[in-house]
């Protein structure tokens, strides 16, 4: 079965076995029967690049459900069968007069993938709401809980995509949202200015305001394939920093608590001259050169080709390594 409409990208790779799974018994039976299988499962497809044909068995996970399971006067626990799509899952909490999640809206993909890299956007993270997560295990099909902290959530990153990768298939998470008065985040620059005549904003005002400045220069993959950023933004020691901005004075830089800085990965290759750039099917999007886009037509082996071409090019002019940000296949 070809891949092509269950990645965002696009890409053309063949599946050997495609399976949809609607509810969690079904995937515990099938993973009890199955073992070894090592199956990938996958959400939206929204942060894969598919290199190669799957000839390990893919499942679309698409366990669906939210409900408010927990409720006091201050806050709610929320839990989503990991299908839900997350976008869809946003506007309803915010709809149910829930806060937390608005900075997040216009996340493609499903709330079941959002631990595995932790998303964030726009001054908020998943690990700021995440009470904790259910999940199976992929060897056995033994049910498991996750706390938050059992996930060791960083930026961008989980024991899901590093110690414990493929080991889980996550079913569903649990969310604790706030209920009025809300503590809304705003410092994000761009959300600033978005709400600077907006007495009072609400959750909702929030969620509008992002929508608005991701439209403004993020592609849409229902007309044009790509999976976000493509690298993550690196975190450099303070004494690279300092040599980075002694070459580059108008280098952007985020100070972390760790005493290190975050600069990003946008500014580097655009810098580096490739905005805008287009090698046959494959080029970086001409508003924000750290989404790769593919033009259709090219494979997924002709987007990592292209992606290793930026990244050599970073490492040449700047000494400095890009790491993927997506799922490589
Ligand atoms: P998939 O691509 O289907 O899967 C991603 C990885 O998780 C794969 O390795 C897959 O095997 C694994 N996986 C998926 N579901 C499960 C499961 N249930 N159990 C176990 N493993 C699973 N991300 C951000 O953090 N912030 C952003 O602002 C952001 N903006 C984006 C904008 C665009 C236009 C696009 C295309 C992507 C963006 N992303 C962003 C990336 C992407 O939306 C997120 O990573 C999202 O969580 C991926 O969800 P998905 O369901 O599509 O995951
Ligand atoms: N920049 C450039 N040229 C570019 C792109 C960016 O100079 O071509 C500069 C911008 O001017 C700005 C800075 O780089 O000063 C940061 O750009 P932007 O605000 O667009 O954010 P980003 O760092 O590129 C990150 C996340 C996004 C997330 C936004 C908002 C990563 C890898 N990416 O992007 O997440 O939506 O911040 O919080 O951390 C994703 O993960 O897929 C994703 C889209």
């Amino acid at each position: 079965t070809p891949l092509t409409p269950y990645n965002t990208f696009g890409l053309p790779a063949i599946a050997r076995r495609l399976a949809i799974c609607r509810n969690e018994d079904a995937l515990a039976q099938w993973l009890k029967a199955n073992p070894g299988a090592n199956p990938l499962l996958l959400g939206g497809g929204s942060n894969i690049l598919l290199t190669r044909d799957v000839e390990q068995p893919v499942i679309l996970n698409r366990i669906m459900g939210k409900k408010i399971v927990h409720a006091t006067q201050k806050e709610a626990l929320v839990q989503a069968g990991a299908g839900e799509n997350w976008h869809e899952l946003v506007n309803w909490a915010v709809a149910q007069g829930l806060g937390g999640l608005e900075n997040l809206a216009l996340i493609p993909g499903t709330a079941g993938a959002a631990p595995i890299q932790n998303i964030g956007a726009y001054g908020v993270e998943l690990s700021d709401v995440l009470v904790e997560v259910q999940a199976l295990e992929m060897a056995t099909g033994k049910r498991a809980v996750l706390s938050a902290a059992d996930c060791k959530l960083g930026y961008r990153s989980s024991i899901f995509k590093s110690s414990h990768k493929g080991q889980f298939a996550i079913t569903g998470i649990t969310l604790r949202l706030s209920r009025p008065p809300h503590q809304l985040s705003t410092t994000y620059g761009a959300i600033q200015e978005e709400l600077s005549s907006t007495t009072a904003p609400t959750p909702d005002d929030v969620r509008r305001a992002v929508i608005r400045i991701r439209q403004s220069k993020l592609p849409d993959p229902a007309s044009l394939g790509n999976s976000g950023s493509f690298f993550k933004n690196p975190e450099l020691p303070q004494d690279v920093f300092q040599s980075l901005k002694s070459k580059c004075p108008d280098v952007p830089g985020y100070p972390l608590p760790n005493g290190h800085t975050k600069v990003p990965a946008g500014w580097l290759i655009d810098r580096a001259g490739w905005k805008g750039k287009r090698s046959g099917a494959v080029g970086t999007f001409p508003k924000q050169a750290l989404v790769i886009v593919h033009y259709g037509g090219g494979t997924g082996a002709e987007v990592w080709a292209f992606a290793q071409r930026i990244a050599e090019d970073v490492a040449r002019k700047f000494g400095i390594h890009l790491e993927p940000e997506v799922n490589i296949i």
